[in-house]
């Protein structure tokens, strides 16, 4: 199975995937790992397991606002769609783009932009799955219809920190421990147009003890995550991951 992982941050789980590779235990390899970020600690590691890298400056790109950008939308990108995909507007008026403020057409544009230079980097590399492992940026439409079609078994995976569909968005194990919850954990799903609410992979639990600080939920958390993530991708290496329909939503079980 080959791999690309996308991170933004130091790239714990990316390590512990490539380690998982190099052992044995997850039958794949990471092809390519990219992030949206110079600074990213996982472009050192993947440099250190001898993996291809590279990065793609969202900032730079995203704050660029001037209508006549250097980066413009790729000629593929229907914004009306893409906008109808995030609910930014009825289905009915789907082609009236008009209806979205200048600013958030701009911002829709530029970042197609950014996915589109991922899209050129990654797929020469042919990847069976996208591993977003620490990916802090939403991939919207636009890129997720360039890797998977409907209906066929998702090719983009994210690990969440928390148990979904509980706490979704950036700070999964703040959330968490703020709420005071007994137990903490990750979730491993595939990515669909929503916010951390594609079908679930896997997930693993952890308790949240009395004296616990915030610092331990995440160290506990972590902990799973490095064993959870290489289990979830050798189910989909070995082709044991079925979508499945439930009456309100999509689910991802083992066959
Ligand atoms: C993890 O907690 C993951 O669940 C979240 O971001 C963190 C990434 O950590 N999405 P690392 O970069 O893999 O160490």
């Amino acid at each position: 199975l080959a791999l690309a992982i996308l991170l933004s941050g130091g790239g714990s789980n990316a390590q512990a995937i490539m380690d998982a590779c190099r052992s044995g235990a997850l039958d794949a390899k990471v092809r390519i790992v990219g992030a949206d970020r110079l600074s990213a600690g996982g472009l050192d590691r993947a440099a250190a397991m001898g993996v291809d890298h590279f990065v793609v400056d969202y900032k730079g790109i995203l704050q660029d606002t001037e209508a006549s950008s250097v980066y413009p939308p790729p000629p593929d990108l229907d914004l009306g769609d893409v906008l109808k995909k995030q609910h930014l507007f009825p289905e009915d008026r789907a082609s009236e783009e008009g209806c979205v403020s200048e600013k958030v057409r701009h911002f829709f544009m530029r970042r197609a932009a950014a996915e589109r230079m991922l899209l050129d980097a990654l797929l020469p590399f042919e990847p069976d799955l996208i591993v977003l492992a620490g990916f802090m940026r939403t991939l919207s439409p636009y890129f997720i219809d360039r890797m998977q079609q409907p209906g066929e078994l998702p090719k983009i995976m994210n690990i969440h920190p928390a148990l979904l569909p509980a706490f979704p968005g950036t700070d999964g194990y703040g959330d968490t421990f703020r709420h005071g919850c007994r137990v903490g954990g990750c979730t491993v799903h595939f990515v669909d147009y929503g916010e951390d609410s594609g079908p679930i992979v896997g997930q693993a639990a952890f308790p949240i003890l009395p004296g616990d600080s915030l610092e331990d939920v995440k160290r506990r958390g972590l902990e799973e995550e490095w064993k959870l993530y290489p289990s979830c991708i050798q189910l989909y290496a070995e082709g044991r991951l079925v979508l499945e329909n439930r009456p309100q939503r999509s689910g991802a079980v083992r066959r």
